[in-house]
């Protein structure tokens, strides 16, 4: 009867188990699931672009190597979540299509410009910083697939993070145009990385079933604020300065004040109306028709591996 099976649910994520791909689950724990598991692999596969663009003109080999392995580790971690996502009946091909069409999200984040190759350096130390204090959490999830992949894809974002540190250590070590150049990444990059973490939690729609679900297991605000906490003192180690005039440390609060988000312009860049975003999805759809032929020839030969197995 229903009630064994929810009831067994319930049990499972009081006790802080993990639900599995063949284990009974409210149909809209499902597709909340399906929702974020997607558009996070959409987020690893969309941000392959904007650090991508700096491949060809990385300023040496040892810094393109590190920036191709970074890449590279973005579009298995895209992967990844896919295979995730599928474990609940979800189709790739399906999301992918979301994705081009808009019916499917993807970080905020990447809807921005990478000017300069400092801007490369500030992704790896914020965004990738960012993505740590949101997926660290996400290792304790209650969906036994997603928790799992997170455990991984953790370990390689911990070099994605220090590699962008160590090279704006270096810049800051250089002339002073390296200095400048490295100082208005930070200023272009810090509140859109904030921005990264959601909406306010009394205008997050999703936050309170997800932590009741311990899907999320700590709120956008709580995790923006572990960031900025985490963030400040390496910014002075760094020599740069926060673009935040209101930014100071609170004794009583233990923790960082900050000043408020342009919360509009995150809604904006959300709703398809950021610097980059129609340049993101043509270059995915793009990318998707130009590969088709690969599908295509990937399916014949497997096909015809099969039939001839068959016989
Ligand atoms: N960018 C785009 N959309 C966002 C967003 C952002 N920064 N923040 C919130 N949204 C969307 C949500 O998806 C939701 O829309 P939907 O119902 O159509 O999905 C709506 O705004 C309301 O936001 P909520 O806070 O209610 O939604 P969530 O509970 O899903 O919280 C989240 C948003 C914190 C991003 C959560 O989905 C999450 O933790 N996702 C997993 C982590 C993730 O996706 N990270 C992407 C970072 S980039 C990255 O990891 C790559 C790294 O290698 C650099």
């Amino acid at each position: 009867p229903a009630d064994g099976v929810e009831a067994h649910f319930e049990r499972t994520i009081e006790r802080d188990q993990r639900v599995e791909p063949r284990d009974w689950m409210p149909g809209r724990y499902r597709t909340t699931m399906v929702r974020q598991i997607a558009q996070h692999a959409h987020s690893e596969i969309i941000g392959m672009q904007p650090e991508g663009a700096w491949i060809t003109r990385a300023p040496s080999l040892r810094r393109k190597a590190i920036l191709l392995a970074k890449v590279q580790d973005e579009a298995g971690h895209g992967l990844y979540l896919y295979s995730a996502a599928e474990t609940l009946g979800a189709d790739r091909a399906d999301l992918t299509r979301r994705l081009i069409s808009g019916r499917q999200k993807y970080s905020s984040i990447f809807n921005y410009p990478t000017t300069t190759f400092a801007d490369v350096g500030v992704i790896g130390w914020l965004v990738d910083g960012a993505a740590i204090c949101n997926q660290v959490p996400l290792c304790r999830s209650s969906y036994g697939p997603y928790a799992r992949a997170m455990v991984r894809i953790c370990k390689e974002e911990s070099f994605h993070q220090r590699q962008g540190y160590e090279m704006l250590m270096c810049l800051m070590r250089g002339t002073p145009a390296q200095r400048e150049m490295v100082q208005d990444a930070v200023d272009r990059w810090w509140w859109p990385s904030l921005m990264m973490f959601g909406p306010p939690d009394a205008d997050s729609t999703h936050t309170a079933q997800s932590m009741a679900w311990k899907i999320k297991r700590h709120t956008n605000d709580e995790l923006r604020q572990r960031f900025v906490d985490m963030t400040v003192p390496q910014a002075r180690a760094l020599g740069v300065t926060l673009p935040d005039p209101d930014l100071r440390w609170n004794e009583e609060r233990g923790h960082h004040d900050f000043g408020e988000i342009d919360w509009s312009e995150l809604k904006r860049v959300i709703s398809g109306d950021g610097p980059c975003n129609a340049e993101r999805i043509e270059v995915r759809r793009a990318a998707h028709e130009d590969g088709a032929w690969v599908r295509e020839a990937a399916a014949a030969h497997a096909a015809k591996q099969a039939d001839t197995a068959g016989r």
